[in-house]
């Protein structure tokens, strides 16, 4: 088998990369290890920036979150028992975000893909990338039904998220350095049938922990509180749960719209960036080769922008043969990896209980959350980085 660009993952990077290169008139084959069921099924993020909503429309594929996503024009910020606005579209000439879960991405993505007949393997393994520094990689994999295959390529994609393999395709001794820091708590995720308790995100700053609740639909709510990422789910009644998020989110009398919690999961907090995101004819994209903490809600909004420079480079290749913006490209991608990273850990530190003896920290994070909400200037700081740079 052979094509131009094989893309290992059918993930949000890889989505989107194929359809971008295929309006440039750019082949793809797609390898994917799960099912296309499992892929749509997955809950993960649900915050899309304005430049990841523009970019999907532009591709053909914002029908839909147009017509279901939700925008937002601000968020709370809420401690000391009191909610603070923080208006993001006054803060920033009308930049907006955009609440659209990212499995329904997924399923727009996946649909546009399969009606212009791309192909993608879904339940395929890749099980080795080779030639990367020769002229003609080769990916490996096995089909869902056993039998092996070789996709040949000009280039390959490895857009296979945190756990995938084709990072290693990058020699860890003499080229590659990754950059890791685990953070002592994670967040349990609830999705409860319940009307939304706001009409905006609230991230909240408590002495017990950081919470946050977020939305999924008028009838589906998204919420998180830090916890222990040891902690079991079982260890956690509806009853339980609930006091636990009004205790962190009430105060002035704010009260939440509670309902049947019908999924939980505990999520650990990472930052990691591996650098350099090329190696050869390889080239990572999103998870694959970056992972933020969700605080900041940047994680595929980061897949989408390492996509749009990856595509520009690869059409750029097609038409000219130059190789200058491929050569640009992880260098390009890692400086708003590395802004996404630096705001992702600024939300972090601002919002979580931090040590055993958390006094300094909660006076330092109550004076930092002053801040930012009463100086225009900061407030500004924040909302630029939440809604996020636009696209190069
Ligand atoms: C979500 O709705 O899942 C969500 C929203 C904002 C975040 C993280 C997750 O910062």
């Amino acid at each position: 088998m052979r094509t131009q660009v094989g893309i290992i993952g059918a993930g949000p990077a890889g989505l989107l990369l194929a359809q971008i290169l295929h309006l440039n008139g750019i082949e793809s084959v797609i390898v994917e290890s799960r099912s296309r069921d499992e892929i749509e099924r997955t809950i993960r993020a649900g915050v899309l920036e304005q430049s990841t909503v523009d970019l999907m429309t532009e591709i053909g594929a914002g029908d839909r979150l147009k017509r279901e996503g939700f925008v937002h024009g601000g968020f709370e910020l809420r401690f000391a028992g009191m909610g603070h606005r923080i208006d993001l579209q006054d803060l920033t000439n009308g930049r907006r975000i955009t609440v659209y879960p990212q499995h329904e991405v997924l399923k727009d993505l996946i649909a546009l893909r399969l009606g212009t007949g791309g192909p993608i393997h879904f339940e395929a393994k890749a099980t080795g990338i080779e030639g990367l520094t020769a002229e003609q990689p080769v990916v490996r994999f096995t089909t869902k039904d056993g039998e092996t295959r070789e996709l040949f390529c000009d280039f390959v994609a490895g857009c296979d998220g945190g756990y995938g393999g084709s990072r290693a395709a990058i020699p860890e001794q003499l080229v590659r350095h990754d950059y890791f820091r685990a953070y002592p708590f994670g967040w349990f995720g609830i999705l409860a049938k319940a009307p939304p308790s706001s009409e905006e995100l609230i991230y909240a700053h408590h002495e017990r922990g950081f919470a946050l609740i977020s939305t999924r639909s008028p009838e589906v709510q998204r919420m998180y509180f830090q916890c222990d990422p040891t902690d079991s789910v079982d260890s956690w009644s509806d009853d339980r749960i609930w006091n636990e998020l009004q205790t962190r989110v009430g105060g002035d009398g704010f009260e939440l719209k509670t309902g049947p919690i019908f999924q939980k999961g505990i999520i650990p907090l990472r930052s990691f960036v591996c650098e350099p995101m090329r190696h050869g004819r390889l080239f990572l994209a999103g998870d694959a080769a970056h992972s933020v903490p969700p605080t900041g809600a940047k994680g595929l909004n980061l897949a989408a922008a390492d996509v749009h420079v990856l595509a520009q480079a690869l059409a750029s290749y097609y038409s000219n043969r130059s190789t200058a913006l491929l050569d640009a490209y992880s260098p390009t991608a890692l400086r708003r990896v590395w802004r996404a990273q630096h705001f992702s850990w600024w939300m972090t530190s601002m919002l979580h209980r931090f040590h055993e003896g958390p006094e300094f920290d909660v006076k330092r994070q109550i004076a930092e959350l002053e801040f930012v909400t009463s100086s225009r200037a900061a407030a500004t700081a924040l909302a630029e980085n939440y809604v996020g740079l636009p696209l190069a």
